[in-house]
């Protein structure tokens, strides 16, 4: 174990790489920070406030959501006024240059705030702490920030407060790796009717222009009964849609010590009663087997909805990526799903300017995307990350290049989307009502089993409930109905 002081900047570094889970001295720290809260409610007449901003993937939502629930037992209360915060989290991600110098800007911006309120407490977390590079910008730049921790050690968060609040000092503590599945810490979601449940953690996958196996560690798979203990209280208390989540979700099992797959989890989840819908996120093409083919023609809760990124229809650049599957391959998978459950709904992610990528590339990645007809998908200008096998690569692509190609690829998605919307008019479709429009309070939104975002005029007494809807008009991204 390595305690390192470092007096000269008031910063107190931990990495201790023996640290094991102990849940009552997880509770022994929760309960003195909690009764600091208490006391400083009694002065105050208040409870003292968090407030989470994340930025990133559905990872690091539900790793916010599980923030919010260490905080909550703690007897902080959720704001959604950053001005009014106590304590502010940046939960930060490091996939592409721009999430990370959104997090910069907004933790600039921090600085004024805290000059107000010295009592303010920052703390940053999340993938780009996983950095050493990140963490001595953020201690060299944002010396406001009073706690650094990563994504492995999110169970530590009230020790690290009281180490901050004791020490007057900016905490830095950081897991390497991925160490041991924490299972005691629970997660105050958003919304009571869907909910995201990780099924394991990490990639090693290693694509060569990807920072998240850096960043989240080894894959490591949640002991079956631990998850299916998890859905079952989700659905005692009302939650009718689950999202499994992990890097890879095809590769489930393969850290555990029996044969248990992600077919057998899907298998048992879809017999847990008051579950009507399950999802998840996100799967490899390389991984995706026959049996997992079979559940959507046989298991009658998995929706009808798989996200396959493909990031490009080059068999040259997807070697290059070290993606391990060829273009020929992932149509071979596309075409025995559309066969299996003939209305699924494919959506993707693409990288365009990855390097070398040539005119001839690109046009491959466009026609394939013309064979798939995707019903949506998620386009990235490639990233530079530093540390990746890409980042060190000949041929990056100019800028300018790049742009055209993506909108080249955004005109080409949107009218396959708008074809794909149009054929569903007159359809009925079944929605899990999600909320009230942003837009019109007598509209509200939901999601059908095929994932697409549905507008219609109804009571939001039925928000989290079941409806049917019958499409009247669509757009690219949406469709708009009538409840029936
Ligand atoms: N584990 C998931 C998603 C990881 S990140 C998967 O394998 O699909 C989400 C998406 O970000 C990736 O699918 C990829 O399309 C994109 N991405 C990752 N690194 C990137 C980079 N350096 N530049 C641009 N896009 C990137
Ligand atoms: Fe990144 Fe590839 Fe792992 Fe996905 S599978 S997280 S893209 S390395
Ligand atoms: Fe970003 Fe980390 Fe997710 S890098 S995409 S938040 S796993």
């Amino acid at each position: 174990m390595k305690n390192n002081i470092n007096d000269s900047n008031d910063i107190l570094e931990i990495y201790d790489n023996e640290y094991k889970y102990d849940q009552e001295n997880f509770l022994n720290y929760a309960d003195k920070i909690k009764t600091m809260n208490q006391e400083f409610e009694r002065v105050h007449g208040r409870k003292r406030t968090f407030i989470t901003k994340t930025y990133g993937c559905q990872m690091n939502e539900h790793d916010s959501e599980k923030i919010s629930w260490i905080l909550g037992n703690m007897d902080y209360v959720e704001t959604e006024d950053i001005n009014e915060a106590d304590f502010i989290i940046y939960n930060t991600c490091l996939v592409r240059e721009n999430a990370e110098l959104k997090v910069y800007g907004n933790l600039g911006a921090l600085k004024q705030l805290k000059r107000q309120k010295p009592d303010l407490m920052i703390a940053v977390c999340g993938c780009m702490m996983q950095r050493e590079d990140v963490r001595n910008v953020i201690l060299s730049k944002h010396k406001h920030v009073d706690i650094i921790f990563g994504t492995h050690n999110i169970h530590k968060l009230p020790q690290l407060i009281n180490n901050n609040i004791q020490n007057n000092e900016t905490v830095v503590d950081i897991f390497e790796d991925g160490r041991e599945i924490v299972e005691n810490i629970n997660s105050n979601r958003k919304y009571s009717y869907k909910a995201f449940v990780n099924i394991m953690y990490g990639c090693n996958n290693f694509c060569t222009y990807c920072i998240v196996p850096y960043t989240r560690g080894r894959e490591m798979s949640r002991e079956p009964e631990n998850i299916i203990k998890e859905i079952q209280d989700l659905a005692k208390s009302g939650c009718k849609e689950i999202t499994l989540l992990g890097q890879n979700v095809n590769s489930y099992g393969k850290s555990l010590r029996t044969n248990y797959s992600f077919t057998d989890l899907l298998k048992d989840i879809n017999k847990i009663d008051g579950i009507e819908r399950i999802r998840f996120m996100t799967s490899h093409p390389k991984d995706l087997s026959e049996d997992l083919i079979e559940c959507y023609a046989t298991l009658d809760k998995l929706c009808e909805h798989l996200h396959l990124p493909v990031q490009s229809g080059s068999n040259r650049i997807l070697k290059e990526m070290n993606r391990k599957y060829s273009k020929e391959d992932y149509l071979g998978t596309i075409n025995k799903l559309k066969k299996a459950v003939p209305n699924i709904s494919i959506t993707t992610d693409i990288i365009v300017g990855f390097p070398g990528e040539s005119d001839d590339d690109f046009n491959q990645t466009l026609e394939l995307v013309k064979e798939v007809k995707y019903d949506s998908a998620f386009t990235f200008l490639y990233s530079i990350r530093e540390g990746t096998k890409a980042a060190n690569m000949e041929n990056q692509i100019d800028d300018k290049i790049k742009h055209d190609r993506f909108q080249k690829l955004t005109n080409t998605l949107n009218e396959i989307a708008l074809e794909l919307n149009q054929k569903l008019v007159g359809e009925t479709l079944e929605v899990l009502v999600e909320e009230v429009s942003k837009n019109n309070p007598d509209v509200l939104t939901g999601r059908s089993r095929t994932n697409k975002l549905i507008h219609f005029k109804g009571d939001k007494s039925l928000i989290g409930s079941i409806v049917n809807v019958k499409i009247e008009n669509v757009k690219t991204f949406t469709l708009e109905g009538e409840l029936i």
